[in-house]
């Protein structure tokens, strides 16, 4: 008797402990914020919104869209929904938890500008931690600053300017396979993926892309079972007592991420011991070695670190110039006239010539071309933070760990910041400098984030496109293939649903 009466209490207490998280807490923010005139969808209990925010995403990706740039409602259907019905900022529920939505610039500004830690990144969620780990794009506080300290140095001015003779040769390798779809049709997505692959792996780890094949394929396992699980609702903790089947392959993937990752840096140690090199080098993972061994306790990252933050680079370095150089790539398909203009500036400032770092800094129509491609089509679609305690925002006062989302692409898209030809792919709007494309509102175009977080990749990106859009530019021409469908959607980065295929046809042969 004595035991039943227990357990029965147990279970009362697990039952008000499940009501005070998944509905008392909830209910207390909505009215908080709702008493506030912030408005949003009614919340489910347990689920939040999350069902339907993820029907609505299929249904958008189950149907192409017309060959327009007005990609917002596509890529972002329960946004565009909502910001239609509620206003510029309003409330979601991600199972129990809140985010504030927010596309107000002044906003914006404070919450990424912030210098006083009140809106640090969202508490990683588990999928994200394993795939990025503790690295710079996650983490906070100290070991943020340790981790930024090495990649601003990895990927400073000087150190760019070295890696201009692997960049060519990578770019000529991709250029050489190139070579069999002359005339005919061909997929573009896949070839960046390949060639930026193959980028990172030379430029911030020493190796290649073979080397690193492993590496890359597993992550991108690993962000598909992420896609995969996002926004479905689990108890907390369960995960420890019953694990899904994508639980374990992601747990198993991690597992075989960390080992490889630590073979690579086994391997430059090896080579260091041995003689065949002098120093640990100065590229990213030699940085990352010498932060390991550094003398000053309070520098050095451990090798939990070291493996997070490779993660973090190969990742990150790979997936959103990808999405970078695809879409641009359809831009120049579609719009040839701009096509044209850059071949023209390519041919004045490089002639037949591989370009050189003084001639990347020349190319003026391609950097606003980038600028405007990286408008339309942001790869990184949105900046997430949360408020650190209670908090006032803009007029507002927000409980402590209300979290907050940042949709990039609502600004970029944005008429009353861009003017009525907002959806056309116009470059020449950035002529006079991003200030004037934008009407001079601030917090209105930040494809690389703004403030402190700021993209540390944001040069070797640009770089690397400049490179291989102008070596592209000075031996083909292309035009988009009939059999393009046009269908931008999220896959951790804004990704061509069904590739970019295009037609190439050889310069000289024209
Ligand atoms: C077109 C290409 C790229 C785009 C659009 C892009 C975009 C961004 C954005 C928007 C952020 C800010 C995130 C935030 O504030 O929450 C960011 C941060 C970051 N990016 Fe990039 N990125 C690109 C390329 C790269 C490359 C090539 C690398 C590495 C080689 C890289 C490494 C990082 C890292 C480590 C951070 C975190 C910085 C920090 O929090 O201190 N990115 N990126």
């Amino acid at each position: 008797m004595y035991f039943l009466y227990c357990l029965f209490l147990l279970l009362v207490c697990a039952f008000l402990k499940v009501l005070h998280k998944f509905w008392w807490i909830p209910s207390r923010i909505h009215h908080h914020l709702n008493s506030q005139g912030i408005r949003g969808p009614q919340h489910k209990f347990l689920y939040g919104n999350g069902k339907e925010i993820l029907q609505m995403r299929k249904e958008a990706m189950e149907s192409p869209m017309e060959l327009s740039h007005d990609i917002f409602s596509k890529v972002h259907p329960y946004f565009y929904t909502c910001i239609n019905t509620y206003g510029k900022k309003f409330l979601i529920w991600l199972g129990p938890q809140p985010q504030l939505i927010v596309t107000e610039q002044d906003m914006i500004k404070e919450i990424l500008n912030n210098k006083e830690k009140s809106y640090p990144k969202q508490e990683v969620w588990a999928y994200v931690k394993k795939l990025l780990g503790e690295g710079s794009v996650t983490s906070e506080g100290e070991k943020w600053t340790k981790m930024r300290k090495v990649a601003n140095i990895a990927f400073h001015g000087d150190i760019l300017k070295r890696m201009v003779p692997d960049t060519i040769s990578v770019v000529e390798m991709m250029l050489e396979r190139w070579k069999e779809h002359e005339g005919k049709e061909m997929e573009v997505s896949e070839e960046f993926r390949l060639l930026t692959s193959e980028m990172i792996a030379r430029t911030a780890f020493g190796s290649n892309y073979l080397e690193g094949k492993n590496i890359f394929d597993m992550l991108t396992q690993l962000a598909v079972l992420i896609s995969r699980n996002a926004l479905k609702f689990r108890l907390p903790g369960i995960s420890k007592f019953y694990k899904t089947s994508d639980d374990i392959e992601s747990d198993k993937l991690v597992k075989e991420i960390h080992v490889a990752i630590l073979e690579v840096i086994k391997k430059r140690e090896a080579k260091m011991a041995g003689g065949v090199i002098d120093t640990l080098g100065s590229d990213f993972l030699g940085l990352l070695l010498k932060a390991h061994h550094d003398a000053d306790i309070d520098s050095r990252i451990s090798v939990q670190d070291m493996v997070d933050e490779c993660k973090t680079m190969y990742f990150a370095g790979q997936e959103t110039t990808t999405s970078m150089l695809a879409w641009t790539v359809f831009l120049l398909a579609l719009h040839t006239d701009w096509q044209e203009k850059a071949r023209n500036e390519v041919f004045q400032i490089c002639g037949h010539n591989h370009p050189c770092s003084d001639d990347i800094a020349k190319l003026k129509t391609m950097a606003l071309i980038i600028n405007e491609s990286l408008r339309l089509y942001p790869p990184v679609l949105g900046l997430d933070r949360e408020s650190a305690s209670d908090v006032r925002l803009g007029g507002l006062v927000l409980k402590a760990k209300t979290w907050l989302y940042i949709p990039i692409l609502a600004l970029h898209s944005d008429p009353k910041i861009w003017g009525k030809d907002v959806h056309q792919f116009r470059p020449d709007r950035f002529s006079e400098g991003v200030a004037k494309a934008t009407n001079y509102n601030t917090a209105a175009y930040f494809p690389f984030g703004i403030g402190p977080r700021y993209c540390v990749g944001f040069n070797v990106a640009t770089t690397e496109a400049k490179f291989a859009l102008s070596m592209i530019l000075q031996r083909y021409r292309f035009t988009l293939s009939p059999s393009y469908v046009h269908s931008p959607f999220q896959l951790m980065t804004l990704k061509p649903q069904h590739g970019i295929q295009i037609i190439l046809r050889p310069l000289e042969k024209q």
